[in-house]
């Protein structure tokens, strides 16, 4: 294939829609052709060093060769089984990750995608509170199944769509780099929790059921709420009969540098979210929860299915890709890969004072251009130009925003078994695009 050929079916076949079918005109965007490990090759051979890591499926690196033994076997036994039947692999899967979690978790099912777990773990928490009214946060992202997880998805914009589910309302994200209600950390106190909780007490329509977060608000500009923050929302769920959702479709399985995100949290969700990388690249996503929870939930009548979410072969990878990750260490190759990406960022700053915020965990960091450190006025010309250069270069990264009229935050997610040697490559791509960025910039 030739990119006019390309060009040919974008123009008469696909439906354009700007997220998630293709980002940026032809003549920007490569056209992927193959992947391996931290590289992805375009059409006219030419290569990038993919830190995002595909859509963020591939974050034990492209086509890992033990997740690829694992497919290969399958394709030899069994591919796809009726959800209704036990099959090993699936039961090796349910063993396996319950190893990983601290108590009360315990308890799994699969689905195949990320917003297929969102929409189960609202219906289990319906179900074990018999609440209703679900709450997420303004900048999260969950999702984009056409009504319950895309209306938890505030990042997007709920004008967008035609209807939104009900029950489903947001609360303020805790960004302290931008305080939303103008506060500062620790002196706050907790202020954005305290108004949220509040607002949400006069607008809950039924008895509240639970609160949905990402540990890092990921699509939402690469946000970690303050110590703490995680634990005062317990108290204010306890004293609701809420539960705890978090989402760990970008922060768990490793890439904070710990197994789980709400590790580094110091609360155990009641429900939790795995989706992503879970698979090795295959499509298989969990919801994962506590025996009690569980229980509940099922005898109200709780199930939730899909008629791939339990195949042999996407089983069998996710078992491969446990095993890597475990194995491997992959946690542990997150917090150095974070080290030496911040401790890069870091000198980067000194030099270009365009850098307003550097943050994240493990392989999922960002960081926010502004023109203006007292303002923050976001830096979206430049953060757009060094995107594109970089790209040019050889280098994918993303820009994210956090809130309207801002797209100034790179996200950035090398794969956890990337070198030492790409990190630093991708970190020369960056430094160059920025350096002449800022030249022009000067000169202008
Ligand atoms: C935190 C989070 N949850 C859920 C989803 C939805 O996952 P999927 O696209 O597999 O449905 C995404 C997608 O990017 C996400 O970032």
């Amino acid at each position: 294939m030739d990119r006019n050929h390309a060009r040919e079916i974008l123009d008469q076949w696909v439906i354009p829609t700007e997220e998630g079918s293709y980002m940026g005109g032809i003549d920007e965007r490569p056209i992927l052709a193959a992947a391996n490990g931290s590289t992805v090759v375009d059409i006219e051979g030419n290569e990038y060093l993919d830190f995002q890591s595909g859509q963020m499926g591939a974050a034990i690196g492209h086509r890992h060769p033990r997740v690829m033994e694992s497919i290969r076997k399958s394709t030899e036994s069994f591919v796809h089984a009726s959800n209704i039947m036990l099959n090993v692999p699936r039961l090796e899967l349910h063993e396996r990750l319950g190893h990983l979690f601290d108590d009360p978790l315990q308890r799994t099912l699969f689905l195949v995608t990320g917003s297929d777990t969102i929409e189960a773990s609202v219906d289990l928490a319906r179900k074990a509170t018999g609440g209703l009214d679900i709450l997420g946060m303004h900048d999260g992202l969950h999702g984009s199944t056409s009504f319950l997880s895309r209306s938890l998805s505030f990042a997007w914009k709920r004008g967008k769509h035609a209807a939104i589910a009900p029950a489903t309302s947001a609360m303020l994200t805790p960004h302290c780099y931008r305080c939303p209600v103008g506060a500062k950390f620790p002196s706050c106190d907790y202020l954005c929790l305290k108004a949220s909780m509040e607002l949400a007490d006069a607008n809950f329509t039924s008895k509240p059921a639970a609160v949905i977060a990402e540990p890092i608000v990921s699509a939402g500009g690469v946000i970690e709420p303050p110590p703490g923050y995680f634990q005062a929302l317990r108290r204010a769920c306890d004293d609701r009969g809420m539960l705890i959702i978090f989402d760990e479709a970008q922060t768990g399985l490793g890439k904070t540098g710990k197994m789980f995100g709400y590790q580094h949290q110091g609360v155990v969700p009641d429900i939790m979210a795995l989706s992503k990388h879970f698979g090795g690249g295959m499509p298989v996503s969990a919801v994962c929860t506590s025996d009690a929870v569980a229980k509940k939930a099922v005898a109200n009548g709780f199930f939730a299915t899909r008629s791939h979410a339990t195949d042999p072969m996407a089983c069998a990878a996710g078992v491969a890709s446990l095993d890597v990750i475990v194995e491997e260490d992959l946690p542990g190759r997150a917090a150095r890969i974070e080290e030496r990406m911040k401790a890069a960022f870091r000198d980067m700053a000194k030099r270009y004072d365009i850098i307003g915020d550097i943050r994240g965990r493990g392989v999922l960091l960002g960081m926010e251009l502004v023109t203006d450190h007292e303002t923050k006025a976001p830096a979206n010309r430049e953060a757009a130009e060094i995107d594109r250069l970089c790209l040019k270069n050889g280098l994918i990264i993303q820009l994210r925003g956090t809130g309207p009229g801002r797209r100034n935050v790179f996200r950035f997610v090398p794969p956890m078994t990337t070198t030492d040697e790409e990190i630093d490559r991708g970190l020369n791509i960056l430094e160059d695009a920025m350096a002449q960025v800022m030249r022009t910039r000067v000169a202008s």
